[in-house]
Formats: structure tokens, sequence, C-alpha cells
């Protein structure tokens, strides 16, 4: 009874409204919303990156999708849109996050725009930080995982912390491109962006800068060439370890404690390789790279050394032993046994 006067009432009440609605009422295309909100001078904060949300996959849901209540007089209505929660639509990601560690701690949209969602695949390492560092502090990071980790702040440049702080179990080194800053210390991992390297591809497409017969995946014989003409130059490559698949379950995890984790046991994860080029609309496209190219350290890949991982049953398989005898194991093994001095469960690489 009560619901069915309150019905009549809210039809009475939106009757002038609806009065004034074309027959196309509601079916306001996204291109028209961004009419407005894509055009920062007209909406100021309500401002949306069209070109970063027409290329996402929310984009084919439209922004009616999310704002199922604006009506064809918004803005005059004075009508606050409806924002749906993401959990309407991802109810298993809902789930998985809020049962672990940091679900009390930040919501979806503390770590994600809705506007420009992406795939993991799609982010760069550097970009998947940005959300955790805007609330843990970059520095106090590492300085408190300093007290167990060496070279933080390398570590926290070349692996997401996700790597570490979710049950993902697989993982891959994505490279990055990054303008060789003169003087620089290893802290500054931001890759180098569409804008940038386009000057440097010139007439080109910014993958050839690598992938030089443009056949969409990049050979150990394309590295060599790469490092030989970029090495003295503007650009190395940047690796990170990336998960191969993605969880939001979020966790601190023994094993992230044991260096042998990363620096032993990682033949998967050095067998899987792809670097990562930037797009115009601020996404990365991945590339594959030739199985193993990663373990030729000498010239594939001579800006990202994953000490110890060497050691490995691949490198043998790779018939790279006399590289791994002669150049990694002798700085491995001194500087392992240095720094696992303040390793704080005692857990030195197992050979
Ligand atoms: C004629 C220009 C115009 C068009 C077209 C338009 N908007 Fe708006 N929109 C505005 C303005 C201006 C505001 C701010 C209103 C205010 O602050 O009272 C706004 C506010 C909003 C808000 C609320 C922001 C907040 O802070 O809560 C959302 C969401 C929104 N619009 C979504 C849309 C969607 C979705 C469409 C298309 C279906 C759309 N708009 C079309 C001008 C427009
Ligand atoms: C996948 C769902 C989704 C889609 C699609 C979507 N939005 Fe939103 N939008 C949201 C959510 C959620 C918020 C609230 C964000 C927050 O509070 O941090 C929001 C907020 C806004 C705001 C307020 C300002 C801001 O950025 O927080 C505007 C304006 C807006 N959306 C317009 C649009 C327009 C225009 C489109 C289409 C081009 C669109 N939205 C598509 C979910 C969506
Ligand atoms: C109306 C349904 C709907 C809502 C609401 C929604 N999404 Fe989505 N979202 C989708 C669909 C459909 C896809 C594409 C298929 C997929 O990956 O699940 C997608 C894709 C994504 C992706 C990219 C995944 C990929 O592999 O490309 C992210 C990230 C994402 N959503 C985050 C969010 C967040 C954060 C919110 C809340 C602000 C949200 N979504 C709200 C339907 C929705
Ligand atoms: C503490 C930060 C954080 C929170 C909170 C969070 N996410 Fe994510 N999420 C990430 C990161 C980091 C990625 C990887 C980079 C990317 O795709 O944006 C990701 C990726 C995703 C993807 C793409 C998955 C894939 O396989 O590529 C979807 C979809 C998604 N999140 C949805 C959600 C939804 C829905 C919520 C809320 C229930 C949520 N996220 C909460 C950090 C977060
Ligand atoms: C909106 C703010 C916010 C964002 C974004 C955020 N966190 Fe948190 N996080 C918190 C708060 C608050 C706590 C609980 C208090 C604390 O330990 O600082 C927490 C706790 C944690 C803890 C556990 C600390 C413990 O001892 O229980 C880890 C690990 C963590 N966050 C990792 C991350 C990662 C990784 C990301 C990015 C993918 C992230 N957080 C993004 C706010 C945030
Ligand atoms: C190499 C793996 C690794 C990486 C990378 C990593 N963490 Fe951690 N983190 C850990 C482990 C292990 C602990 C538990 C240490 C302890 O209890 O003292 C921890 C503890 C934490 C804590 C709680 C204690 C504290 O220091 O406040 C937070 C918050 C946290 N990490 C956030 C982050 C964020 C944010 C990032 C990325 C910037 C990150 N972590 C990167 C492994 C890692
Ligand atoms: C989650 C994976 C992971 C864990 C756990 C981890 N590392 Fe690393 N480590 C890396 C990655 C990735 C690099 C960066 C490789 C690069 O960019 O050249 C690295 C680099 C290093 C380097 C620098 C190598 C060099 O000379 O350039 C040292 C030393 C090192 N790690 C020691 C340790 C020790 C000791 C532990 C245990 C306390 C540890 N790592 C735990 C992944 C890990």
């Amino acid at each position: 009874m009560g619901i069915h006067t309150r019905s009549v009432m809210t039809i009475l009440l939106m009757l002038p409204a609806l009065a004034m609605q074309s027959p196309a009422a509601g079916a306001m295309e996204s291109a028209d919303c961004l009419g407005c909100h894509g055009d920062s001078s007209a909406v100021g904060a309500e401002y949306v990156v069209g070109a970063a949300f027409d290329s996402t996959a929310h984009a084919e849901l439209g922004c009616a999708a999310c704002h199922p209540s604006v009506g064809s007089s918004h803005p005059d209505d004075g009508l606050l849109p409806e924002k749906t929660h993401c959990q309407n639509c991802h109810d298993d990601i809902q789930a998985e996050y809020a049962a672990s560690m940091h679900g009390e701690n930040a919501a979806c949209n503390d770590c994600h725009n809705p506007h420009n969602s992406r795939g993991s695949e799609e982010v760069s390492g550097y970009d998947m930080n940005r959300p955790c560092v805007a609330c843990h502090d970059g520095s106090e990071m590492a300085g408190s995982h300093g007290q167990w980790l060496p070279q933080a702040d390398l570590h926290l440049g070349a692996l997401p912390c996700i790597t570490c702080h979710t049950g993902s179990q697989e993982y891959v080194i994505t490279f990055y491109l990054r303008k060789k800053r003169t003087g620089d210390a290893v802290g500054s991992f931001l890759p180098a962006g569409y804008e940038e390297l386009s000057v440097l591809a010139r007439d080109s497409s910014v993958q050839r800068l690598i992938d030089g017969d443009g056949d969409d995946r990049i050979s150990l014989e394309e590295l060599y060439v790469f490092n030989r003409q970029n090495n003295g130059g503007e650009l190395i490559l940047q690796g990170m370890m990336t998960p191969a698949t993605l969880t939001h379950s979020y966790e601190i995890l023994e094993s992230r404690w044991d260096c042998s984790f990363c620096h032993a046991s990682g033949p998967k994860a050095m067998q899987t390789s792809f670097v990562a080029f930037p797009e115009k609309d601020g996404s990365f496209r991945r590339m594959a790279v030739e199985k193993g190219a990663v373990l030729d350290a000498l010239y594939g890949t001579p800006d990202f050394y994953m000490l110890g991982a060497t050691r490995s049953r691949a490198m043998n398989i790779a018939g790279l032993v006399i590289l791994a005898g002669g150049l990694v194991l002798p700085v491995g093994h001194g500087s392992l046994r240095f720094l696992t001095r303040n390793n704080r469960k005692g857990k030195g690489p197992q050979s």
C-alpha cells in the first residue's frame, strides 16, 4: 500500500519533467555526454577524459550503464546522477577483495578510475603502484621494506606492490622503454610515454623501435639490435615482474620474505616476457618476446638482472651456462651473502 502510494507520488512529481522530455528521453549517447563532460572548460571538476574512456571495455557499455538516472533535462533538473556500484557487475572480484586483508582499507574507486578502467595487461607496472603510493607514502615504504629487503628502491621499482601483496602465483617479466636520464638514481622508473617515443620513432610506429620487422613479436635478434643502437643512447628496457593473472586477494605472504621465491626458483617467470609499448590513449600494449630471451642478460636484456634466477634449470636448457658460470654467479653469490644478513626470517636463497 505504502509503496503503491509512493510510486504514484513519484510519477506525479516527475510529470513536469517527463513532459519536457523528447521521444528519445534517457537515450543520450556517450558522445552526447562527452560533448559537455569531455570539455574541461565547460564542466570543470566533472571532466571525463573522452580519449581514454573511448578505448576501455566500459565504453562499450556506455555512460548510461553506470549513470542510468541521467535524463534529457540533465543537468538543469538539478538531480544528482546515480553512480552504479562496481559490484553490480564485478561481484566475483568484490567477493574476493572483500574477504582479503585489504577489504576494509580502500574501495574500488580508490584504486580505479571508472572512466579509465583497464585490464592489468594494459596498465604499466608503474601505474599499478600509483594508487598504492597515494595512500602508502613511497619513501616510507622504501624505509620499512628496506629493513629486510636490500636495495628496496630498486625492488619497489621493479616489482608492482601487488606482486608481493596478492595471492597471484605465476609471474611474467614485462619490459617498459624508459629514457636513460643522466645522473638519475635507480629510483626513477617512469616509463617513456607515447609522445616521447613517437619523436624517437620518427615516421614509424613506436613498436618499430624494437620490433624491426613489424611482425608483432620480438626476437632475441631484435633485442640485440635495439641494445646495440640504444644502449649508448637514450633508451633502456626496464624490466618488472608482474602477475600473469591478477587477483584481488590482498595478503602479506610468508613466501615473499624468501629471496629464493624470485631469485632462485623463478624459471617460469623468466621464460615468458613481453615488451609493453605505450599507446596514444595512455594505455600499454604488450608484445611477446621470444621465449628465454630474458635469460640472455648479456645481450638480450642487459638492464634487467634477476640475480640468482639464472641458476635455474631454464638457464641450463638455454645453453647459457657459460654466461652464468662466468659472470652471474660470482656477483650473485657475493652480494646475496652480504645482503641476506638483514633478512628477518634468516632464509637465504637456496641453491
Ligand atoms: C549540457 C551539458 C551536459 C550534458 C549533455 C551532460 N552533462 Fe552531466 N553534468 C553537466 C554539468 C554542468 C554537471 C554539474 C551539475 C551540477 O554541479 O549541478 C553535470 C553533472 C553530472 C554528474 C554528477 C557529478 C557529481 O559530482 O556527482 C554525472 C554523473 C553526469 N553529469 C553524467 C552525465 C552523463 C552520463 C551524461 C550523458 C547521459 C551527461 N552527464 C550529459 C553537464 C552535462
Ligand atoms: C563503469 C561505470 C561507469 C561508466 C561507464 C561511467 N561512469 Fe561516470 N562515474 C562512475 C562512478 C562509480 C563515479 C563516482 C566516482 C567516485 O566517486 O570516485 C562516476 C563519476 C562521474 C562523474 C563525477 C566526476 C568524477 O569524475 O568523479 C561524472 C561527471 C561522470 N561520472 C560522467 C560520466 C560520463 C560522461 C561517462 C561516459 C563518457 C561516464 N561517467 C561513464 C561510473 C561510471
Ligand atoms: C554495468 C556493468 C559494469 C559496472 C557497473 C562496472 N563494470 Fe567494469 N567492466 C564491465 C564489463 C562488461 C567489462 C568488460 C569485461 C570484463 O573484463 O569483465 C568491464 C571491465 C572492467 C575492467 C577492465 C578489465 C579488462 O580486462 O579489460 C576494469 C578494471 C573494471 N571493469 C573495473 C570496474 C570498476 C572499478 C567499476 C566501478 C567503478 C566497474 N568496473 C563497474 C562491466 C561493468
Ligand atoms: C588496493 C587497490 C585496488 C582495489 C581496492 C581494487 N583494485 Fe582492481 N586492480 C588493482 C590493480 C593494481 C589492478 C591491476 C591494474 C589495472 O588493471 O588497473 C587491478 C585490476 C582490476 C581489474 C582487471 C583484472 C584483470 O584481470 O586484468 C578489474 C576488473 C578490477 N581491478 C576491478 C576491481 C573492482 C570491481 C574492485 C572493487 C571490488 C577493485 N578492483 C578494487 C587494484 C585495486
Ligand atoms: C585509500 C587508501 C589506500 C589505498 C589506495 C591502498 N591502501 Fe593499503 N592500506 C590502507 C590502510 C588505511 C591500511 C591499514 C593501515 C595501514 O597499515 O596503513 C592499509 C594496509 C595495507 C597493507 C597491510 C598492512 C598490515 O600490516 O596489515 C598492505 C600490504 C597494503 N595496504 C598494500 C596496499 C597495496 C599493494 C595497495 C595498492 C594496490 C594499497 N595498499 C592501496 C589504505 C590504502
Ligand atoms: C618483495 C616483496 C614486496 C614488495 C615489492 C612490496 N612489499 Fe609490502 N611487504 C612485504 C612483506 C614480506 C611485508 C611484511 C613485512 C613486515 O611484517 O615487516 C610487507 C609489509 C607491508 C606493509 C605493512 C608494514 C609497513 O611497512 O607499513 C605495507 C603497508 C606494505 N607492505 C605495502 C606495500 C606497498 C604499498 C608496496 C609497493 C610500493 C609494497 N608493499 C611492496 C613484501 C613486499
Ligand atoms: C617478489 C620477487 C623478489 C623477491 C621476493 C626478492 N627480489 Fe631481489 N629482485 C627482484 C627483482 C625483480 C629485481 C630487479 C632486477 C633488475 O631490475 O635488474 C631484484 C633485484 C635484486 C638485487 C639487485 C641485483 C643487481 O645487482 O642489480 C639484489 C641484490 C636482490 N634483488 C636481492 C634480494 C634479496 C637478498 C632478497 C630477499 C631478502 C630479494 N632480493 C627478494 C625480485 C625479488
